[in-house]
């Protein structure tokens, strides 16, 4: 048992709950990133079967407050792709899910109601809506034998994606997915174990002890510890606070991102 099995809590599960249920559990316990695809495009009818997972997925008051737009075509997915800093370049099908209350809003007009959905409220609320749909058609498209890879730096970039996609006012790109049939097989990177994230009853505050001990997976991880190698930080941790996520970048790109949000009115109140 490797230590990803630990952590999955599959150790502990008890014989009975280990044999039962269908594939799903597996497949959920067997993903990993996918960066690299081959040229070959993702079929229509699989696009549609992905999308039916994804919109079946639960969504606040059934209201659907999200649009995914679906790039496929050159030149708009290599301008895309650009966006997203070059990452995923071989990536066929490109899914942008973005928070939409314009449609929404088009109805209300429609039906002489208020439109009352321009505000933090409902941008929190669409965002879980778009990314339990996001990670429906990740499953879907995992079941299927695709692989991708969800783009964070749709946020790095939101006005410009937006832009490229023609978005109106109202839609906000917040998940970007690159996908495609597989061209590689990634490891499968480390988890906390189920205890350093399960709370019992109420929220534990973990000692010093316990949590340099949950995080020993990740600072012990023989590919993390080459990455410190590599990156010349003192620890793995540093690799984020200055490399990956530092805060100058990090409040840059708020910053930008919350002038969107009011620019494209999702943040009237
Ligand atoms: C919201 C989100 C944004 C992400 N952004 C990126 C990204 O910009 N580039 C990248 O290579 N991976 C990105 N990832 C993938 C994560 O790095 C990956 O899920 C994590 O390292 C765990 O690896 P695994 O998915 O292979 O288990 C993102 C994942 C999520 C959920």
């Amino acid at each position: 048992m490797d230590n990803n099995e630990r952590n999955d809590g599959l150790a502990t599960c008890s014989p009975r709950l280990a044999g039962e249920g269908s594939g799903v559990r597996p497949l959920m316990l067997a993903h990993r990133s996918v960066r690299r695809f081959t040229d070959e495009a993702v079929d229509e009818a699989l696009l549609q079967e992905m999308l039916a997972c994804g919109i079946r997925a639960s969504n606040t008051g059934n209201m659907q407050l999200y649009s995914v737009i679906a790039t496929t075509q050159e030149p708009l997915r290599s301008e895309l792709c650009k966006l997203h800093f070059g990452q995923c370049a071989t990536a066929p099908l490109w899914l942008t899910v973005c928070v939409d209350v314009a449609r929404y809003h088009h109805y209300c007009r429609l039906n002489q109601c208020d439109e009352p959905y321009g505000n933090l409220l409902w941008f929190t609320s669409a965002l879980v809506d778009a990314s339990l749909c996001a990670q429906n058609i990740c499953l879907a498209a995992e079941d299927r034998g695709l692989g991708f890879c969800y783009l964070g730096t749709v946020n790095y970039n939101t006005r410009q994606i937006a832009d490229l996609l023609q978005c109106p006012k109202g839609v906000v790109p917040v998940i970007a997915l690159a996908m495609g049939h597989p061209a590689e097989e990634p490891r499968r990177s480390e988890r906390l174990a189920t205890d350093a994230i399960l709370h019992r009853e109420t929220y534990h505050v973990p000692s010093d002890d316990e949590l340099i001990e949950s995080h020993r997976v990740r600072d012990d991880d023989p590919f993390n510890r080459r990455m410190v190698e590599e990156n010349g930080t003192r620890n793995y941790c540093e690799i984020f606070t200055t490399k990956r996520y530092p805060r100058a970048m990090n409040e840059s790109v708020s910053r930008d991102l919350l002038q969107f949000l009011k620019d494209s009115g999702m943040w009237d109140f």
